[in-house]
């Protein structure tokens, strides 16, 4: 691969899909690991066997950072890093190094379980990442646990947001995903752990990503309800996108105590301004969460593809993607009960 950069041209017109969609995010995968088990990403009941990258799988630092020179070139102005669990990427921080020095990014974020938080914050920010998605589902430990499928502390995760506050990342965005019967009953207390603060909480509803949460309806929590909870203790008042594409609509409290935010993948679908492109830690592309099937990119890097021809590859990549599966979703379960879905932990959501 042609390591002088840059040898592309910035494209002046943005890549379109089928649906005339963007191409503005690209979501990074730097490993499959994690120390955790979630229950609706890799529980770990029997039968649940998982296998994982080989050290000789991952693409390396080099390899990612040529890719992303690519990317920013055909227009993606935000990078996610995702896992797995992100942290337990070595060198991650080289890595952030890189990618924070591409002319035209805009934004370079991370996604973390928060675990080993406390310990790489500093050194996070200090690389040149610019913002932090905390998960957390539960402020109780054995609650924490049987979610997480793992015998970690709850504390780390909380300690870990205030580290990183204090090392100076200012709003940190604490992803919560609420399972009827399991941890819907904490909405109200964890909405309070952070009202007044500047962090911002986004509900999630429970997705059927992958393949092996085994997936109902009856097991989400409509964001709506969960809106109606904290509105009716706490007003809330709508508030405008930041940009196209945004996955959670937001809210702030009207008493000025701050923001929160839902994710309503089942009963609002986003597909209609969905600008993501995912890369697993083994250099697939995946055209949607959803996705069956992932594009390789590794065989061109071997074979030593110069960048304009990778370049090419990918946007052709994305001028044919029609992926909605969000929208599609009740299609999906009437018609194919096993189709096949790239699991969580491979591309980090
Ligand atoms: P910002 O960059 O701050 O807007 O964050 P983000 O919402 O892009 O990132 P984050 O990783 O925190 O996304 C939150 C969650 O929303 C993810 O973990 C997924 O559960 C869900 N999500 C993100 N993108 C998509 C998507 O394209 N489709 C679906 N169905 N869900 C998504
Ligand atoms: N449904 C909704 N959110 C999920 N996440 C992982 N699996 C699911 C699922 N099945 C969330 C995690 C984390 C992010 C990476 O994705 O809670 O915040
Ligand atoms: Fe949980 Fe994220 Fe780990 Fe999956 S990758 S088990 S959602 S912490
Ligand atoms: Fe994008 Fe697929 Fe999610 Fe729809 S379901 S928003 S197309 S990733």
């Amino acid at each position: 691969m042609n390591q002088q950069f840059p040898t592309l041209k910035q494209t002046t017109l943005k890549l379109r899909d089928q649906f005339n969609r963007p191409l503005t995010d690209l979501r990074l995968s730097v490993t499959d690991r994690c120390q955790l088990r979630c229950h609706y990403c890799m529980p770990t009941r029997s039968g649940s066997g998982f296998s994982f990258l080989k050290p000789d799988d991952y693409l390396s630092f080099e390899q990612i950072e040529a890719l992303c020179h690519i990317f920013v070139d055909l227009g993606v102005t935000k990078i996610r890093l995702t896992g797995g669990e992100p942290l337990l990427r070595p060198g991650l921080t080289d890595l952030i190094g890189r990618l924070s020095a591409i002319n035209g990014l805009k934004d370079l974020a991370l996604t973390t379980n928060g675990i080993l938080l406390s310990d790489h914050a500093e050194k996070l920010l200090a690389s040149g990442l610019n913002r932090l998605t905390v998960s957390l589902d539960t402020l109780h430990n054995a609650s924490f646990q049987k979610l997480s499928g793992s015998n970690s502390n709850v504390d780390k995760v909380l300690d870990g947001i205030k580290v990183a506050q204090q090392a100076g990342f200012k709003t940190i965005k604490i992803n919560t995903v609420i399972l009827q019967g399991i941890n819907d009953h904490e909405i109200l207390k964890i909405a309070e752990y952070f009202r007044g603060t500047c962090h911002i909480v986004r509900f999630i509803e429970y997705m059927d990503v992958g393949t092996l949460n085994q997936w109902d309806l009856e097991s989400v929590v409509p964001n709506s309800k969960i809106l109606s909870q904290i509105n009716a203790k706490y007003p809330l008042k709508p508030l405008s996108p930041r940009h196209y594409g945004e996955v959670a609509s937001r809210y702030a409290y009207e008493d000025d105590q701050g923001e929160v935010g839902f994710i309503s993948s089942i009963t609002q679908p986003f597909c209609g301004s969905c600008t993501r492109l995912r890369l697993s830690a083994d250099g697939k592309l995946y055209n949607c969460l959803f996705a069956g099937e992932g594009h390789d990119l590794t065989k061109a890097l071997d074979n030593g593809l110069n960048d304009c021809h990778i370049s090419a590859f990918i946007a052709d990549l994305w001028a044919k993607r029609a992926d909605k599966y969000s929208e599609n979703r009740s299609l999906f379960h009437h018609l194919q009960e096993n189709i096949q879905k790239i699991d969580m932990f491979r591309i980090g959501g």
